[in-house]
């Protein structure tokens, strides 16, 4: 899977996302030799910069953030391939210098007129970007090449949102020109949930409702908002990950089988799971959202949210959200997916913990066995990546005592060939032209019509409850689960 000739504009190159992913990846992608020889690189922002100060900035950002070696002969490859277009996302004059940019690597470095245009850019500049590009014929294709469009989230604010800017995008590209980014797809463990659940014959028979009790997805992260104040208040955890993240990873853990591994086929069987989601009727007994207090983590005094630069001090942005799902299906009927994600909590970990039913019967003695816990398999996402198997054991000795045990599968310590970051397969991806891993419209429309409610509710809650900083989350998440007679793991 080697890319054919073409190129990748990055509108928004200046921000963080262009400098820590999307350069570095585009540079470990030609390290690997994964991109073709005449591969072209245009950033187009508004900064006063010449191609010489966009390749310096890409320089730096590869020197920090690449993960492969870096070598001179491939940089100086891709260096000679740099253009920088400065300009307003309004300004006439530099998409047409974009275009001519594209005519000129067209011919010198033989890119072949297929360019992808990745809009890392927040969602209100989408229509007049699109529309921009529409306007100076860069969205048509020549006859025999390809146009691509790259989508980064949030893709809209709500489900009507959402709809407003599909319905623009699509007014100039087609469905399969535009690649919407969840970059969680991308990463290896998540690809490897479809083939744990069907490359195995032991998993499947279990993996329903007649053995399963809940499944909890946790995405854990350590860190605070950072410098992503005017991003990140007003749209808080909920939309930034429940959304989209994790909506994907509980779809993929509980769709049917896919009648084969392409994009048309994982969309139909992910939206059907999405269509079957319900929120229970109580939203006030079901969802948890709160703020990160100060507190402390990693032996450092930190601010709470509201204490935060940029934060206005009456904000009700939610940091830390969890909510109880049910699919209404033959498989999971009554089965509970517990969703919960935070700043500021206890550590950096994502994973996909499916807690199995208790043992209809016990013959041990029930004081041996009473602190035992349930039958788990846990796919560890991120950062130690793997899978862990939790079941009870007999602890040695000449009494029958029963203690929790867990079996690892480690990436690190099965396999020596190292995974590409998830932005370098997801570029790739769309420079190849394959959907796969890239959610579709409906997908998108479709998790908002999940959240709209909660959100919704949450709009006419009062202030969120509190976390202190470096904790697993708000007593209420507790509570939450409490009430079902079941605990959040402590990953
Ligand atoms: C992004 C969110 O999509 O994912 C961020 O906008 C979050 O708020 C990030 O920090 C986490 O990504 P990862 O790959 O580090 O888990």
């Amino acid at each position: 899977r080697i890319a054919g000739p073409s190129g990748l504009v990055i509108f928004g190159v200046t921000g963080d996302l262009s400098r820590k992913k999307l350069m570095p990846a585009v540079y470990d992608l030609a390290n690997r030799g994964l991109l073709p020889p005449g591969f072209s690189l245009l950033g187009f922002a508004r900064r006063e910069w010449e191609d010489q100060d966009f390749a310096e900035v890409v320089h730096d950002a590869v020197r920090e953030h690449a993960r492969t070696p870096f070598r001179e002969e491939v940089w100086q490859q891709l260096a000679d391939g740099m253009r920088f277009i400065p300009g307003d996302f309004d300004d006439d004059t530099a998409f047409e210098q974009l275009r001519d940019a594209v005519d000129e690597l067209d011919d010198k470095r033989g890119t072949s007129g297929n360019y992808a245009f990745y809009l890392s850019v927040p969602p209100k500049f989408f229509p007049k970007v699109v529309e921009q590009l529409k306007k100076h014929g860069l969205a048509d294709a020549p006859e025999g090449s390809w146009r691509r469009a790259v989508i980064e989230k949030p893709f809209g604010h709500d489900l009507k949102s959402a709809q407003e800017l599909n319905r623009i995008v699509h007014e100039v590209f087609a469905p399969d020109q535009v690649f919407r980014i969840d970059h969680y797809l991308g990463k290896e463990t998540v690809q490897n949930i479809l083939a744990l659940r069907f490359a195995n014959q032991m998993y499947e028979p279990v993996w329903n409702r007649s053995y399963v009790d809940h499944v909890q997805i946790t995405m854990a992260e350590d860190i605070g908002i950072g410098g992503r104040a005017g991003y990140y208040d007003g749209i808080g955890a909920a939309r930034d990950v429940i959304q989209n993240h994790l909506l994907q990873l509980m779809a993929l853990t509980a769709m049917e089988e896919p009648a084969s591994f392409d994009a048309a086929s994982l969309v139909t069987e992910k939206l059907k799971v999405l269509k079957s989601v319900r929120l229970p009727a109580d939203l006030e007994r079901s969802t948890v959202r709160a703020q990160y207090a100060a507190g402390w983590q990693g032996g450092e005094r930190v601010r709470g949210y509201l204490q935060e630069d940029g934060i206005d001090p009456r904000s009700t942005t939610d940091t830390y959200a969890a909510v109880k799902l049910e699919v209404d299906n033959r498989r999971w009927a009554g089965v509970p997916f517990y969703l919960r994600t935070g700043k500021r909590l206890g550590r950096r970990v994502t994973e996909i913990a499916v807690v199995f039913q208790r043992a209809p019967h016990s013959p041990f003695d029930s004081t041996a066995t009473e602190e035992l816990g349930q039958n788990a398999i846990v796919i560890r996402v991120q950062p130690d990546e793997g899978m862990t198997v939790r079941f009870g054991s007999k602890v040695p000795g000449t009494s029958m005592e029963i203690r929790d045990v867990s079996m690892d599968f480690a990436y690190g310590e099965s396999f020596t060939e190292s995974s590409p970051e998830a932005y370098e397969r997801l570029i790739l991806d769309v420079l190849l032209g394959d959907a796969n891993l890239f959610p579709r419209t409906e997908e998108v429309e479709e998790s908002w019509r999940i959240l709209d409610p909660v959100e919704e509710h949450w709009d006419t809650l009062g202030r969120p409850a509190q976390y202190a900083s470096g904790s697993w989350g708000p007593e209420e998440a507790d509570e939450m689960l409490a009430r079902d007679g079941r605990s959040w793991r402590r990953p």
